[in-house]
């Protein structure tokens, strides 16, 4: 507490003006996740010394077969689609990406990347729809959902010749060899089919077109490099006991129905020297594979393994079977199929989703989000990307040292006969007095490091440190499952729950009573309690009122006389309370639809709808809905002006800052609105200028002043970032608020407005504001860009009040403003997060820490950033190069020289009032 005080005062001293992070914090408070997104295995090529996927969220990414870091990574959001995507290997040293576009659906785009390093070898964008089918045989051969096959060159992606289908053919895929080029349609009355076109001109071979099957369903097919195995397989639908296959490649195509085992759900086909196997997995859920001989135009059966609960999958000519603790390896083919190798693994206890095998290892992905890398050697790991599909962040705060151990002591104490109590208080002191060295060893230890921040080192423990840096992250993810990640400890995993709804869906998070309680509620009213410390999981129950189709669709937060109610909030309009009791008074709540919003009331368990703001044109949509953190403390109801005059703030604490924009006009909109009368506190347009509407328009809400920003095209491109502030009036020292609590309810002036726009050079995706623990500390904007980083912009800059085109007077000065640049933020010092690249962040939550200086920053979305910032400089917080040793020194210095002089000035003041000495 001494050094707390004393650092305090010494800083305050000394304290010099230095901003954001210190060089040597740099990768020691801050910490960055990179993550790829989920793996689709259609998407996946494993080799033996390569990983290439392409992930649900737009990652083409190469990872390290010995340890899954991850080698390099693209984020292609903007320029493919994993739906519409095809991932294939080039050749040895490249693989090919090609993918609809997201802007314009019509558009391909197809581009081949050097695996080793990642760089684009070559890029094209193809007219004429998504790509249906690709196929490598040398050149690259596409066809495009408009009915479009083109060859392009294998080192230059440039087109070598293009072929459009014939009048009522529709594309279903392309298949390439050496000698000639399949193109597989479906004709409106013939049925599925192909003809033959000429490698060199791309015209047709010959004009027939060979029919397959007149009424063909569920087409899957068997494309493998190399040698030509041109073969094609269906089922006709509801008939789940055949399944028919066509080799293409021979003269007249050979049309075979096999019958599996068992009824089947799934199969899938893959080639080897000698004919073909059928992967199945059977409508039990048991797996089995099928090998079938071709020769002479025939398919003979000529070996099947027996149905497992495993999963099984085919790599080059191996099978796997994946089973919980181990995978092993059989040899295609042969009857009597024995495991040449079983290896243990330890894998997730979540069910399987897929295999994926090469010759010697496979990808196996599980149901949470994990993804397992197990090579026959024995080789093994794990990368969760769980974390890279975010519903609701809780960052959640830890004991404090000894806090568990002494309540209950002290309650014993309070609690027991005086005699007993007051024995049991010695033998706890004297227990004490037995860390006391090493107590004293550390405070001395801390003292001379400057290392304050030391945080347990016990990554299993639960304890916080002195400055409430640490904490847990607790994540709820997409997969069903919990995360808990330690700040402290770059993000290490504290601990983990899978499937904690079963068969439901995470809606949010939110702290439940007690501090270290967690209630998890789904969609389909399922509601879990947990505890944050552990990940123990308390109680589940479900809201059992949850009506036919009706969802959960956020929670809800009350907060009345200090009690907190935690409410779901369902799509039929409906609030149930999660622990049994309701609020006694009358409750607000307001809820967003992508054109209005709504407000309620909830009393005496009935929600009445009470306003509805409507936006102006029907083509104007809502893209944001901020308002401000109820945790948000201000200290001072005021501005200070340099002439000692105070503007009042208007320190509405139900604004409403509502963001919309027009589609057909390409503008934007703000609407501030009282969130318990839905009166219109103030409302701006932007018409005259182009708007990213797609992007739409990021907005914040500060204490009393509120941020949004918004793409144009005009007058300058650039993001705009737009501050308004709110004042109670516009006259100096009017304060109508004087003496009495806001309240919706009484008749109030309007805000007086100021407002002032910035231009931002970067794409900003996503807008936070930080919190400190008392309000003391002044506010940032923290915002994600589109640069793969994150910036701080200070609320200081972004000030309504700044002289425009004339230096600031010195009343101006005095209040802290500087001229105003209509460019702010091009500055390299307010990056966050330095040398990351943060991809896909799409939003930010703040915590403070206890020091009143610091605020907690972490941002998610896909990658994971955390770091922390002093928006008013490191204030409490001494700087790790203050030089401790010199003001040690200085203290005995003074000390000594207390000592010595301490008896002369008494011996001289007693002198003089003897009167010996004048
Ligand atoms: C993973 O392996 C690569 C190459 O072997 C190495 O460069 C990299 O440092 C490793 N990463 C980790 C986190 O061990
Ligand atoms: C398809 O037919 C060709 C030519 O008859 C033959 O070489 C090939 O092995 C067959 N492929 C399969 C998988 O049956
Ligand atoms: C944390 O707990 C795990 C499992 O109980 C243990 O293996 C590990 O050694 C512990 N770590 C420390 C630093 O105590
Ligand atoms: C304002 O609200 C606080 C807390 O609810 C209360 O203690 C105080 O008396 C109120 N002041 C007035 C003037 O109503």
């Amino acid at each position: 507490m001494h050094v707390r005080a004393l650092s305090l005062l010494l800083t305050l001293v000394f304290a010099t003006l230095v901003r954001g992070l210190f060089a040597d914090e740099a990768f020691v408070v801050d910490w960055h996740v990179a993550s790829i997104g989920s793996i689709d295995r259609s998407r996946a090529i494993l080799s033996p010394d390569s990983v290439a996927v392409f992930s649900e969220s737009s990652v083409l990414a190469s990872l390290d077969p010995g340890n899954g870091t991850v080698r390099w990574r693209h984020f292609l959001r903007e320029s493919a689609v994993p739906r519409h995507s095809h991932l294939t290997r080039l050749d040895s040293s490249a693989i090919l990406l090609a993918a609809a576009t997201p802007a314009d659906a019509g558009v391909t785009h197809i581009a081949a990347w050097v695996e080793d390093t990642g760089y684009l070898v070559w890029e094209t964008y193809l007219a004429g729809g998504a790509p249906v089918g690709v196929s490598v045989a040398g050149d690259v051969y596409i066809m495009q959902s408009g009915g479009k096959v083109r060859r392009l060159s294998h080192s230059t992606g440039s087109e070598v010749w293009e072929y459009s289908l014939p009048e009522g053919h529709s594309p279903v895929d392309v298949v390439a060899s050496k000698r000639n080029v399949l193109v597989i349609t479906r004709k409106q009355d013939k049925g599925l089919g192909y003809f033959t076109l000429n490698t060199e001109s791309g015209e047709l071979a010959s004009d027939s077109f060979v029919v397959v099957d007149k009424n063909p369903a569920a087409v899957s097919f068997l494309k493998s490099e190399g040698y030509v195995a041109d073969v094609i397989a269906w089922t006709v639908p509801g008939q789940t006991s055949t399944i028919t296959i066509a080799n293409l490649s021979d003269a007249t195509p050979s049309v075979h129905t096999i019958t599996p085992k068992h009824q089947y759900a799934s199969f899938s086909l893959t080639s080897t020297s000698t004919g073909i196997v059928v992967t199945i997995t059977g409508l039990d859920g048991k797996s089995w594979t099928e090998s079938y001989s071709s020769s002479r135009g025939k398919l003979t059966l000529v070996g099947a393994t027996d149905p497992t609960e495993s999963a099984i999958a085919v790599g080059d000519g191996r099978l796997f079977e994946v089973s919980k603790g181990s995978i092993s390896s059989f040899t295609l083919g042969s009857a009597d199929a024995k495991a040449e190798s079983i290896t243990e693994v330890s894998f997730p206890s979540s069910p399987i989703e897929f295999v994926t095998c090469s010759s010697s290892a496979c990808i196996v992905g599980h149901k949470n989000g994990e993804y397992v890398f197990a090579s026959i050697t024995g080789h093994t790991w794990t990368r969760d990307e769980s974390v890279a599909n975010v519903v609701s962040v809780f960052l959640m705060e830890l004991e404090e040292e000894g806090e568990r151990i002494s309540l209950g002591e002290v309650l014993f104490e309070e609690n027991a006969a005086p005699l007993q109590a007051y024995i049991h208080r010695v033998k706890r002191h004297w227990n004490a007095l037995a860390s006391l060295p090493q107590y004293l060893i550390g405070f001395f230890h801390r003292f001379l490091s400057g290392d304050y921040d030391a945080v347990p080192i016990d990554t299993n423990s639960t304890v916080s440190d002195t400055f409430g840096f640490r904490k847990f992250i607790v994540l709820a993810t997409t997969k069903g499952g919990l995360r808990a990640l330690d700040t402290a400890h770059g993000g290490a995993l504290a601990w983990k729950v899978d499937d904690i709804l079963p068969s439901d869906v995470i809606v949010g998070i939110v702290p439940g009573d007690a501090k270290d309680k967690l209630y998890v509620v789904g969609a389909f009213g399922g509601v879990a309690h947990v505890n944050g410390m552990t990940g123990k999981i308390i109680t589940t129950s479900k809201i059992a009122e949850i009506g036919l189709g009706d969802k959960v669709e956020s929670v809800i937060t009350f907060n009345d006389d200090g009690v907190q109610y935690i409410a779901a909030w369902t799509a039929h309009g409906r609030l149930h309370f999660l622990s049994g009791s309701t609020p006694s008074k009358p409750v607000y709540f307001s809820k967003a639809t992508e054109d209005a919003i709504a407000g309620y009331i909830y009393k005496e368990d009935q929600i009445i709808p009470t306003w509805k703001f409507t936006l102006p044109t029907s083509s104007y949509r809502i893209t944001s809905v901020a308002s401000r953190d109820p945790d948000d403390k201000t200290v001072s109801v005021g501005r200070v002006l340099g002439d000692r005059s105070v503007l009042y703030k208007y320190l509405n604490p139900h604004i409403l800052a509502v963001a919309a924009v027009d589609d057909a006009t390409k503008s934007a909109a703000l609407f501030l609105i009282d969130d318990v009368t839905g009166r219109l506190l103030y409302s701006s347009f932007h018409d005259d200028e182009v708007v990213d509407t797609a992007a739409g328009v990021k907005v914040v809400v500060g204490e009393h002043w509120v941020v949004y920003s918004y793409w144009s095209e005009l007058a300058t491109r650039g993001e705009k970032l737009v501050v308004l502030d709110l004042y109670e009036s516009d006259i100096r020292n009017v304060r109508w608020s004087e003496g009495r609590n806001f309240s919706s309810f009484t008749e109030t002036p309007l805000p007086f407005v100021q407002g002032q726009a910035y231009l931002f050079p970067e794409h900003i995706t996503s807008l936070a504001v930080s919190r400190s623990r008392f309000g003391i500390t002044s506010r940032d904007v923290i915002a994600t860009l589109d640069t793969a980083q994150v910036a701080v912009l200070p609320k200081r800059l972004l000030d309504a009040r700044r002289p425009v085109n004339r230096d600031p007077t010195n009343e101006e000065k005095e209040e802290g403003l500087v001229k105003y640049d209509p460019l702010s933020g091009n500055d390299k010092r307010f990056i966050l997060s330095h040398v990351y690249n943060v991809i896909g962040t799409e939003k930010t939550v703040c915590s403070p820490a206890n020091l009143e200086s610091t605020v907690l920053v972490f941002s998610y979305g896909l990658d994971l950033f955390f770091t922390r910032i002093t928006p008013s400089q490191p204030f409490d917080l001494l700087s790790k190069s203050f030089n401790k040793g010199q003001l040690l020194l200085t203290i005995f210095a003074l000390l000594v020289g207390v000592r010595f002089t301490g008896p002369m000035v008494r011996r001289k003041q007693l002198n003089i009032r003897w009167g010996t000495q004048k």
